[in-house]
């Protein structure tokens, strides 16, 4: 069997590596190898694989980042000639199953490699985003929510201090659970996600209110967070960049935009990559240990195809070809985006 992280990294990918490393040891029925960089391993001229014991994988539960290494650009189906190589590295070390740990993009590669290569799949959901179709939980969300809570927190105590509107960008690309979460956990009032277009004057008109009263706002962004249409976007602001938000991240944007609306001084702080790093939180090593054993558990019982998941709380499956490629958003009409709205937050519109 061959286990790899696709994708970037995030807080308890070498827990889920253990729990399915040691499972399958214990069973005793396969050998278990690790696959360096994702897909990249498998990708060159010489495969970059090695055993993994029992001790290769102790001492890590705890530890943040990923022992195999990982890529977010390696595509194993870029070309016939790298499929055919990934193929014959396949077939020369007898690989029957590949457990990817991976974002929707690792689902989605990891199912086409089993249709190209015969080899058979099972995936472990990852992401600090939380937003893996079917899957209530991904592992690493809960370390980011913490890291993100704690900054806001931080950027709090001096906001008030100097009075000012405090922008705190969070990672969440696509989907603002992450945002969301954080931004209530850290008492944020304002809280933006890419899931609502917002309204600067909206935004502008809450902070003047606060100006008044309270004296300074926190405003927690996702960093897919965009303007409502006929504003200027994001792209169009930081005009010629192909990815702008790698530039500096929206919140400067919002920061340029709404200092010539209010009195206060606007600063903006992008989190950016501290939320993937450091150690997991208790809940995602068990929630990592839990998905690793579900894995290995899959593989004894050659139910392949399937990426493990958490539905209502339980540890269950769902088939892969379910979750590659698709995004779980935040619904408009979800409990904490009423909540939100109902304690006084401002959701930018
Ligand atoms: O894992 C997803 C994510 O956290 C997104 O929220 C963010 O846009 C992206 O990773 C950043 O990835 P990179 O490491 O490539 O900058």
């Amino acid at each position: 069997m061959g286990l790899l992280t696709g994708g970037g990294d995030c807080p308890g990918l070498n827990a889920v590596i253990r729990a399915v490393t040691k499972s399958l040891i214990h069973h005793g029925r396969c050998e278990v190898w690790g696959i360096a960089d994702g897909f990249e391993g498998l990708m060159e001229s010489e495969p970059r694989v090695r055993r993994l014991r029992w001790e290769d994988v102790s001492g890590i539960l705890h530890v943040g980042g990923t022992m195999l290494g990982t890529s977010n650009s390696a595509n194993p189906l870029r070309d016939a000639a790298t499929t055919e190589r990934v193929a014959g590295h396949v077939r020369a070390l007898g690989l029957q199953v590949i457990v990817a740990i991976g974002g929707d993009g690792t689902m989605s590669l990891a199912s086409g490699l089993a249709g190209a290569t015969g080899l058979e799949v099972v995936g472990v959901p990852k992401t600090i985003d939380n937003d893996i179709a079917h899957c209530e939980r991904s592992f690493g969300f809960d370390t980011a929510v913490a890291t993100a809570t704690d900054a806001l927190h931080r950027i709090e105590s001096t906001g008030s201090s100097h009075h000012r509107v405090m922008i705190v960008e969070t990672m969440g690309r696509h989907a603002g659970w992450l945002a969301l979460e954080a931004g209530i956990a850290g008492a944020a009032d304002v809280i933006l996600l890419p899931e609502i277009d917002y309204d600067l004057a909206a935004i502008a008109a809450h902070c003047r209110a606060r100006e008044q009263r309270q004296r300074y706002t926190i405003i927690c962004m996702g960093e897919g967070a965009k303007p409502r249409g006929g504003q200027q976007t994001v792209r169009e602001h930081v005009a010629g960049s192909p990815d702008p938000v790698r530039l500096g991240g929206v919140a400067h944007v919002l920061r340029q935009q709404l200092q010539p609306l209010l009195d206060s001084e606007v600063r903006a702080t992008v989190l950016g990559h501290v939320q993937r790093g450091g150690d997991p939180t208790p809940f995602d090593r068990v929630l990592a240990t839990r998905y690793g054993h579900h894995a290995a558990q899959l593989v004894l019982e050659r139910r392949f195809g399937h990426m493990v998941t958490l539905r209502h709380g339980r540890i269950a499956s769902v088939p892969i070809r379910q979750v590659a490629n698709v995004q779980r958003t935040v619904p408009l009409d979800h409990e904490l985006v009423t909540a939100a709205r109902d304690i006084g937050v401002c959701l930018g519109v």
